[in-house]
C-alpha cells in the first residue's frame, strides 16, 4: 500500500498536564543552549496537554529513526540492538512505504516530537491473520502518561476494523513494567519460552501473553 494515498486519520487525546517545564530543559541541554525557551505546549481549555495517535507517514521517516534509536538505548527489553535498529532515511522510508494492513506502525506525538510507537505485524494466511503480534515502547521522559494505553487502545480499534481478534506477544520475564502494563490492559500468561533471548552472555525466558479483542 502506498501511504501517500493513503486516507490520513488519527485521535488527538487530552492528558493530564505534565512536566513541560522539565521536558523544556532536556531539550535546551540536548541543543546546548544557555537559555531557557519556553514556548507554550498545545493545552486544551481544561489544562491538558494533546497528544496526537497516528498511523506512520513518509514524512514521519526521519523523526521516527531520531525516537528508535533513543529508545533502544534506553531500553534492553525490545529486540533489537542500537546496532540493528540503525536505519538510513531511506531505508526507514522503504520500510514505511511496505506498510499495510497486515504491517503496520502506529506513534504517539508530543509537541511535533514522536514519543511513543507500536509496531504491529499479521502472518497473512487465512488460518492465522486474525492474530497480531506486536511491539511497544515509550521515552523514559514520557512513561506512565499513559502513552502506551492510547497507542494500544487505538490500534486495537484499527485491528478489529481489519478483522483482528486476537494480540500477542512475548515479554521478557525481567520486564515488570511491561507485564504490569499488559495485565493493566487485559492480556494473560499463556506459557513460558526458556532461555529465549541471549543478552550479553546470559539467557532469558520469555513469556507468552496474549488478549482475545472483539468487536
Ligand atoms: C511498557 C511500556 C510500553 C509502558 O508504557 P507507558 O506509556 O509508561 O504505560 P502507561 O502509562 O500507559 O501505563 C499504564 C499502566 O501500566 C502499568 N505500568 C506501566 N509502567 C509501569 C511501571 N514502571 N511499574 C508498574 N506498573 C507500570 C500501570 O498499571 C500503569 O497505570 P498507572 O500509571 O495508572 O499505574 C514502557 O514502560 C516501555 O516503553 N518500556 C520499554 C520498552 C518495553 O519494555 N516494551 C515492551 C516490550 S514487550
Amino acid at each position: 500500500m502506498d501511504l501517500n494515498h493513503t486516507k490520513w486519520f488519527g485521535i488527538a487525546v487530552n492528558r493530564q498536564k505534565v512536566l513541560p517545564v522539565a521536558k523544556q530543559i532536556d531539550k535546551m541541554n540536548a541543543r546546548n543552549e544557555q537559555t531557557i525557551h519556553l514556548p507554550q505546549p498545545e493545552v486544551s481549555e481544561q489544562g491538558l496537554l494533546k497528544m496526537e495517535i497516528r498511523q506512520i507517514e513518509l514524512s514521519d521517516a526521519k523523526n521516527f529513526i531520531t525516537f528508535y534509536n533513543t529508545l533502544v538505548k534506553q531500553t534492553d527489553f525490545l529486540l533489537s540492538t542500537i546496532e540493528e535498529a540503525t536505519k538510513t532515511v531511506q531505508q526507514q522510508e522503504s520500510s514505511i512505504k511496505k506498510c499495510d494492513d497486515y504491517k503496520q506502525i502506529f506513534i504517539a506525538i508530543e509537541d511535533n516530537e514522536i514519543v511513543g510507537f507500536m509496531g504491529i505485524s499479521r502472518n497473512p494466511m487465512s488460518k492465522v491473520k486474525h492474530i497480531a503480534n506486536f511491539a511497544i515502547g515509550v521515552l523514559d521522559a514520557y512513561k506512565r502518561q499513559s502513552v502506551a494505553t492510547n497507542l494500544l487502545s487505538f490500534a486495537e480499534n484499527w485491528l478489529k476494523d481489519k478483522g483482528v481478534s486476537r494480540l500477542e506477544m512475548t515479554v521478557i520475564s525481567e520486564n515488570k513494567p511491561a507485564i504490569k502494563f499488559y495485565e493493566k490492559n487485559g492480556f494473560s500468561y499463556e506459557g513460558t519460552r526458556h532461555n529465549s533471548i541471549k543478552m550479553n552472555n546470559k539467557f532469558y525466558d520469555e513469556l507468552f501473553m496474549a488478549k482475545i479483542i472483539n468487536k
